[in-house]
């Protein structure tokens, strides 16, 4: 599907984001582990997440959604059935990772697979702590990429020090863990997301963290918990970029989840100069979440790497957006982790936002990028990536002329009705 963006002259209103994706993954899997059912509202509606439902579904939980709600019937540590056929995890990587730690403990075999970016994806990472927990797991490429086959069983603890900070690959073992004979620690580069963390400790299992280690006790059994998911701040990122960038423009995001391991994004733009305020603190299902309010702004270039790379992986297209318009340079170093995603997205975001005119140089880990430019519509394409349709129709916001995006229902994975906030906004 093609999707025409016109440069527009005014960017207003409010905006609630869907439910986020790393949070209803972590509510969905870790209730089916628990003993009992559990109410989850504002579940995101992308396929993502749905990718996940059918994956569980088929390990036999039930899992019903009714007027806007899920309840979810955990079958506890010992209830799942071995599915009858393929599970298919589509374009979800989080679907892979965080069930390939459940299905490794299973007394059953199970093989996954996605779609043709899921099985490009490093899955070597995944394969080898949970072999040395003592899982038969198999993976093609010399057991580097999906499709996986697993042939679970009782595991041990492991003291597992990851190369990478990835919060898909932390809670993949910690699930993994869940079901381990003696304990299990995980310790990571740089902290990535804590959603799962949170969760477990909110279900009652013994998780301590100490610097960038966490340490896991396994649990008889997890309570069940009813969660509200908070609104997806890297869906929500969209907006904030686009109203800081636009030169007539007032948005509210509102119930946004403003969880310290996601806000990179906050920060980012901050530092940049935006005119952004977090409103309305408060705490929702464990986690904090806010009101964000951004109006139209004289952005400056700035320097990111390091340990803010994980709190704001997934924005990193949006940022070099941002840094187009800003004033100055813009350095993005230290994601060399954004080559593996669902494109390789720091190829493809150089290639589609240079299309409409920004000045950007690609490194092997990052982006330079000379801002300053005006952009101008043209023809550009999503590479099949949701992050990327939806960083190119804000950047068709402020564009003169019309954009036209190639692969524009990519944004199904993450933020179904994205085309229509856009719409919405800009009238
Ligand atoms: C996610 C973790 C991140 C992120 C992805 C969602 C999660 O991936 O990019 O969109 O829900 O755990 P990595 O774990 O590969 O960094």
């Amino acid at each position: 599907m093609e999707k025409r963006v016109k440069g527009c002259s005014s960017l207003k209103g409010e905006v609630a984001p869907p439910g986020d994706k790393s949070i209803s993954h972590r509510a969905v899997i870790l209730n089916s582990i628990a003993s009992g059912k559990a109410r989850i509202a504002n579940f995101s509606s992308g396929d993502d997440c749905l990718a996940m439902l059918s994956c569980l579904r088929a390990l036999g939980v039930e899992i019903i959604k009714e007027s806007g709600l899920l309840t979810v019937s955990g079958v506890g540590k010992e209830g799942f059935a071995e599915p009858a056929d393929v599970l298919n995890a589509r374009n979800s990587a989080t679907t892979m990772r965080l069930l390939a730690g459940l299905l490794a403990a299973q007394p059953f075999l199970s093989i996954i697979t996605g779609d043709e970016s899921l099985r490009s994806r490093p899955m070597a990472r995944l394969i080898h702590p949970l072999r040395t927990m003592g899982a038969d797991i198999w993976g093609r490429g010399c057991d580097s990429l999906a499709p996986l086959a697993i042939k679970g069983g009782q595991l041990r603890g492991i003291d597992y020090t990851s190369p990478v900070a990835s919060a898909q690959l932390k809670s993949a073992i910690l699930i993994a863990g869940l079901f381990a004979e003696g304990g299990t620690t995980v310790e990571e580069p740089a902290t990535s997301r804590d959603h799962t963390e949170r969760m477990l400790g909110a279900m009652g299992a013994d998780l301590k963290r100490d610097g960038l280690k966490i340490a896991l006790n396994p649990p008889t059994s997890l309570s069940p918990i009813d969660i509200t998911i908070p609104g997806d701040i890297s869906s929500a990122a969209f907006w904030l970029v686009a109203a800081a960038i636009h030169p007539n423009a007032h948005i509210t995001v509102t119930k946004t989840g403003i969880n310290p391991t996601r806000t990179g994004i906050i920060d980012v733009l901050l530092q940049m100069g935006a005119k952004l305020r977090v409103k309305n603190e408060r705490m929702e299902g464990g986690e904090p979440v806010a009101d964000l309010e951004v109006e139209s702004s004289e952005l400056e270039g700035t320097e990111i790497g390091g340990c803010i790379i994980p709190r704001l992986i997934d924005e990193i297209p949006l940022i070099a957006l941002a840094g187009s318009l800003a004033r100055g340079t813009t350095t993005i170093r230290d994601a060399e982790e954004l080559r593996v995603k669902e494109s390789d997205r720091i190829g493809a975001t150089v290639k589609e936002l240079s299309k409409l005119g920004a000045d950007i140089e690609e490194l092997p880990d990052g982006m330079v990028i000379h801002g300053g430019r005006e952009l101008k519509g043209g023809e550009c394409h999503s590479h099949h990536d949701h992050r990327l349709a939806m960083t190119l129709g804000i950047a068709g916001l402020v564009a003169h002329g019309e954009t036209v995006i190639y692969g524009a229902e990519a944004v199904d994975v993450s933020y179904p009705c994205f085309w229509q906030d856009l719409e919405r906004l800009t009238q």
